[in-house]
């Protein structure tokens, strides 16, 4: 207002200059498949000037090298030249309530609890912390489905879905692009103790408990067990991994202990376990589930996880729900830098946390065969991080590919792929978009966005449809960002 025009012109332009996007389409080919170039990262290192090939139709990966291979040639690809730019598999979020993306966080209003019950029933005096779903279940989850995949995650375990979006690993009509391996079977109650049963000492819980059986039957079981850091908390597990520690049936039906621990079970949360409890789980190679900013959130602390790792858990990351978790997969991987650090002392690895989000995530869900990782095969699910935004945590080493895309910011991102399918692209590979693609401004910096064909409407008309809640578009720090400051 008032301000003469002129002087306008010039700071326009200069942001224009200063945010040129470092991948570019370099040639047009006629075959439909995709050579992007780069740094990549690979569970060996990040390779520097590398090139990997997607393939249309498969949207599979079907090349990754030094990309002098002269069969390269041959192929008829377009070129994304992506330079420094940091290419890595698409990431995998391995615990989601997806349905609530449509809820606000809840108010810190500094009051930490021992168990889920505390707030989700208002149990032994603590207040009831309720966050229904807000409005069509289905459109929240939608939403919730484009938050993530604007942020780089192209599979979510999230409890509910929508057709296309991210892939949902937990429902086989999820899977998308020809995938048919055996979903994942996810639980949030497996002792049967919605209702706010709390024990110690015997497994009186519900009258339908998960049982061994059962449990082994599924591909991957992901159940929530262990979610307070009391004594009622670790009985759950006791419940879960012992045959004689409860033999006494409930006339009710239920009542006894089970062992469901094994290869095939990943547990979410597992806040109330001793070391002891993660020892017979490193055993039976089960996995874990973690999810530290609602850990922080709502109990005060999260999982010594260098005790996991050093026992040889596959561990992976998962941003629990809205309300008390991280809005993204980066914003749990700095959460989970900086908790490590303030309460163990731990500057856990960027390609430790990165692998969290990719290679063991898949290893969660059951997919490693098929996603997790950019190897010939694999579908060619696939996010860039142009690496130019500063990061959070400063003390990372700048020139780690690994840390700039696990602690990358969403408007840093040059490309999302599902499937060989563009979904979010950067200004410079616009010309690669289809038509029906939509502009987008991410705090100033304009992103192609490829999902109205999957979503059924533009994402404007979508965003404008609902108008008021949380946001979508995340492109730096999420606002009313739950706590990761841990109290014990
Ligand atoms: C990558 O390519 C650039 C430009 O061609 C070159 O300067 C750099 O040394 C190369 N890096 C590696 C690790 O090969
Ligand atoms: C539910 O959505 C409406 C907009 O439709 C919004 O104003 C409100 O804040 C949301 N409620 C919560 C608890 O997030
Ligand atoms: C299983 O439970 C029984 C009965 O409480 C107990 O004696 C035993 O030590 C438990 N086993 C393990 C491995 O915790
Ligand atoms: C966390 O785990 C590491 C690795 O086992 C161990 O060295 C360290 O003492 C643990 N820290 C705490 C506070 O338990
Ligand atoms: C879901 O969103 C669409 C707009 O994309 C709207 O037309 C429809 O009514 C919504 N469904 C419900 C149940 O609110
Ligand atoms: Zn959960």
């Amino acid at each position: 207002m008032g301000m003469p025009k002129l002087f306008l012109i010039p700071s326009l332009f200069f942001l224009a200059l200063a945010s040129a996007s470092p991948c570019k389409v370099t040639r047009r080919g006629l075959s439909g498949d995709l050579i992007i170039r780069g740094t990549v990262l690979t569970s060996e290192a990040a390779l520097a000037n590398a090139t990997i090939l997607v393939h249309t139709p498969s949207g599979k990966i079907a090349y990754v090298g030094d990309g002098c291979d002269s069969g390269l040639r041959a192929v008829d690809a377009s070129v994304i030249e992506c330079g420094h730019s940091i290419i890595s598999p698409g990431f995998i979020n391995t615990h989601e309530h997806i349905e609530f993306s449509t809820v606000n966080p809840l108010s810190d209003i500094g009051e930490r609890v021992d168990h889920r019950h505390d707030w989700r029933v208002g149990a032994r005096g603590h207040t009831l912390r309720a966050a229904p779903v807000n409005g069509s279940e289905i459109n929240a989850t939608a939403w919730g489905e484009l938050r993530h995949v604007f942020s780089g995650t192209t599979s979510i375990i999230g409890g509910q879905m929508v057709p296309g979006l991210a892939r949902n690993l937990d429902f086989i009509s999820g899977l998308e692009d020809g995938l048919t391996a055996p979903a994942a079977y996810w639980d949030v109650f497996p002792l049967d103790d919605a209702l706010g049963i709390l024990r110690n000492g015997d497994c009186n819980y519900g009258s339908t408990p998960i049982d061994r059986e059962t449990a082994g039957r599924f591909n991957r079981y992901i159940a929530h067990v262990g979610e307070g850091v009391d004594a009622e908390a670790a009985n759950e597990f006791a419940c879960l991994s012992n045959m004689t520690y409860d033999t006494l049936p409930a006339t009710s039906g239920g009542g006894r202990s089970t062992d469901i621990v094994a290869q095939n079970t990943a547990l979410i949360h597992a806040l109330g376990l001793s070391t002891a409890d993660f020892d017979k789980v490193a055993a039976r190679g089960a996995k874990i589930v973690w999810s530290p900013r609602s850990n922080v959130f709502l109990y005060g602390k999260t999982l010594n996880v260098s005790y996991l790792l050093e026992a040889g858990i596959t561990v992976a990351l998962g941003t629990d729900w809205l309300p008390s978790g991280s809005a993204t997969l980066n914003r749990e991987a700095v959460c989970g830098a900086s908790v490590m650090r303030e309460s163990y002392g731990v500057a856990l690895a960027p390609k430790t946390l990165w692998e969290m989000m990719t290679i063991n995530a898949a290893k969660v869900a059951g997919f490693e065969d098929k996603l997790g990782s950019l190897e010939v095969g694999k579908m060619a699910d696939v996010v860039i991080f142009n690496g130019e935004g500063e990061k959070e945590l400063a003390d990372y080493d700048e020139s780690d590919a690994f840390a700039q895309a696990v602690f990358g910011n969403e408007k840093d991102i040059e490309l999302v792929m599902r499937g060989g399918r563009i979904l979010l692209a950067s200004d410079g590979i616009k010309d690669l978009a289809a038509e029906t693609c939509e502009t987008l401004s991410f705090d100033g910096t304009n992103k192609i966005v490829c999902v109205s064909n999957e979503l059924g409407s533009t994402f404007e008309e979508f965003e404008a449809f609902l108008e008021g809640v949380y946001p979508a578009r995340l492109p730096t720090i999420p606002p009313q960002e739950p706590t990761c400051e841990p109290t014990r």
